[in-house]
């Protein structure tokens, strides 16, 4: 185990986030709002390009991909428009990061959105934000009208002679819209189920053409590393988990929120310090740490683990999108898997059969069990269809469930057994 990173919270996206009426142009522009234009006009696409690569900046959506190296993958020579599409669909239990960058500096993701067109050579952004996000929806929309009466957006913004066109779609409720593919075809206005990958959208995306698409908290971290350059940014961070990260957490804490830090804290200490520990005094018995499609943590695990993508993954799970669901010692893992499993075969888009019919089984065969209607075999029966959805279907929706299952059985297989054998759920309802 590395050691981790001193604990402490970071005012790198979150900076404005104190200030009364932040969200207001007005506000964002006497704190620095729109400050990193000049500065990125001044630079080559390439050069921005590059420097976002060499600030180690990965996708803050879920599976941390590199995010200057999928902006180079777009094709070189090009007669298509290329578009951006930011994705604030955000529906994953236990995600809410990109809720608050939108509420509290939705400034700093529109200027993100200006330098990363230029970047990228695009004029057309889609921002994808989910349909619940009735609020979040309109309060973008003011400051993205906010942009155009300043000129800032439209086909002069920033006075660069540079065309930067900003459209809000709002999602119908679908989480599976979120997945790349489902989010442009629900953008084209098709029924939201994802494409078949590759081609890879940076070659065919929205409309056909080359499309890059990230996530809210990637785009809105654009701006920092324009200011402070690729080395500024990894100052935070350790080598391979360069940055900051808004990590939300939820569940059995006496604070939940959204902490920005430096990656690589403690996420023991994370719990203890920031979100001041298990509530009520009780002791902590599981973390999903980065949204709910990730395999859970015993306490064990937690000790062990810092906040960042190695270190998650050397301990059998994922950061994700970084939002820990906390669960005390009186928490039902039967029951926490089952509703898990609810979310999940309901969101099934259902063009895959080992997705559309396996993660409704999962579900009854794991509701069985919490009803103590649940047999010895039926665990290594879940085992089994978990192996059997993961990775054989068109988008990770089905690993998204499986994942959970099999590492809730696996850390706590004890308490799946005494369901079994008492033929009830031995804990409160
Ligand atoms: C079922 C499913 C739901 C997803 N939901 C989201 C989401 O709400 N927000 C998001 O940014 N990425 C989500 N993703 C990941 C996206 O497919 C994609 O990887 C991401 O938007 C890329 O941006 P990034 O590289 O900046 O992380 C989801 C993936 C899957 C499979
Ligand atoms: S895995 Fe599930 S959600 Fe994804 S495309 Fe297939 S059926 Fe739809």
């Amino acid at each position: 185990m590395t050691a981790a990173v001193e604990l402490k919270e970071v005012k790198v996206l979150s900076a404005k986030y104190h200030l009364k009426d932040s969200f207001t142009l007005e506000v964002a522009r006497q704190h620095g709002g729109y400050s990193q234009i000049d500065k990125a006009f001044g630079m080559e696409p390439g050069d921005i390009v590059e420097e976002v690569k060499n600030s180690g900046l990965r996708g803050r959506g879920g599976a941390g991909f590199p995010a200057g190296m999928k902006w180079s993958f777009l094709p070189k020579d090009n007669d298509k428009p290329v578009y951006l599409a930011v994705n604030s669909d955000e529906s994953e239990p236990g995600t809410f990061k990109d809720r608050q960058i939108i509420e509290k500096d939705p400034h700093m993701l529109i200027e993100g959105i200006i330098i990363t067109c230029y970047a990228i050579k695009a004029h057309d952004a889609y921002i994808y934000i989910r349909g619940e996000y009735v609020a979040q929806a309109r309060m973008l929309q003011n400051a993205i009208d906010e942009a155009y009466e300043a000129g800032l957006l439209g086909e002069n913004a920033c006075g660069k002679g540079y065309r930067v066109d900003v459209t809000v779609h709002s999602g119908a409720g679908a989480y599976v819209c979120g997945e790349e593919m489902a989010l442009l075809e629900s953008i084209e206005g098709k029924k939201g189920q994802p494409r078949v990958k590759p081609p890879f959208p940076a070659l065919v995306g929205l409309y056909d053409a080359p499309t890059i698409i990230n996530n809210v908290q990637t785009i809105a971290s654009v701006p920092y590393i324009i200011e402070h350059g690729a080395e500024g940014y990894r100052k935070f961070g350790t080598e391979k988990s360069a940055g900051t990260f808004l990590f939300g957490i939820s569940g059995h804490v006496e604070k939940p929120g959204v902490y920005e830090v430096e990656m690589g804290v403690s996420m023991q200490e994370f719990i203890d310090k920031l979100a001041g520990g298990v509530w009520k005094g009780r002791k902590l018995k599981a973390v999903i740490p980065g949204g709910s499609s990730c395999p859970v943590l015993n306490a064990e695990d937690v000790a062990k683990c810092t906040l960042d993508y190695e270190s998650l993954m050397e301990n059998g799970s994922m950061l994700g999108s970084g939002g820990m669901i906390v669960s005390d010692d009186q928490t039902c893992m039967v029951r926490n898997l089952k509703n898990l499993l609810y979310f999940y075969q309901h969101e099934s888009c259902g063009q895959c059969t080992p997705c559309r019919e396996g993660l409704g089984w999962m579900y009854k065969v794991v509701a069985d069990i919490e009803d103590g209607k649940g047999k010895m075999e039926d665990l290594d029966l879940l085992l089994s269809i978990a192996d059997n959805v993961e990775g054989k279907t068109v988008c990770v929706l089905s690993g998204a469930a499986a994942m959970p299952c099999r590492s809730h059985i696996l850390k706590f297989r004890e308490e799946f057994e005494e369901h079994i054998k008492l033929g009830k759920c031995p804990f409160p309802k």
